[in-house]
């Protein structure tokens, strides 16, 4: 089944949650383990959970299913591809995560 991951890389996420390294991480590790030809990479501006960021939001090509995990990290970015993008099975501790307030 195809997939698109969408970054969000909107002005919480991306410019004071450095979301570009998690679309960095993902990009090297699609490609590296092969798995281009089922996973897409998109960005957003805003997918509306700001205070929850970085969000990832994980869907099937037809926008079935759709799961957004919040306060993303690297660590979790590979939690998510291992067990959602490839065990097929959404990674349940990652999403619904309690807002954030900067400091
Ligand atoms: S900036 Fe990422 S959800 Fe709004």
């Amino acid at each position: 089944m195809a997939m698109t991951v969408v970054v969000c890389r909107g002005p919480v996420c991306g410019d004071r949650r450095d979301a570009a390294a998690l679309t960095a991480h993902l990009a090297e590790s699609i490609a590296r383990r092969g798995l281009a030809d089922r996973v897409r990479v998109a960005e957003e501006v805003c997918l509306g959970h700001c205070l929850r960021g970085p969000n990832v939001l994980v869907c099937d090509d037809d926008d079935r299913n759709p799961v957004l995990y919040n306060r993303m990290t690297v660590a979790d970015l590979d939690r998510v591809i291992d067990r959602h993008l490839v065990g097929g099975i959404a990674v349940r501790p990652l999403m619904y995560r309690p807002p954030v307030r900067d400091r």
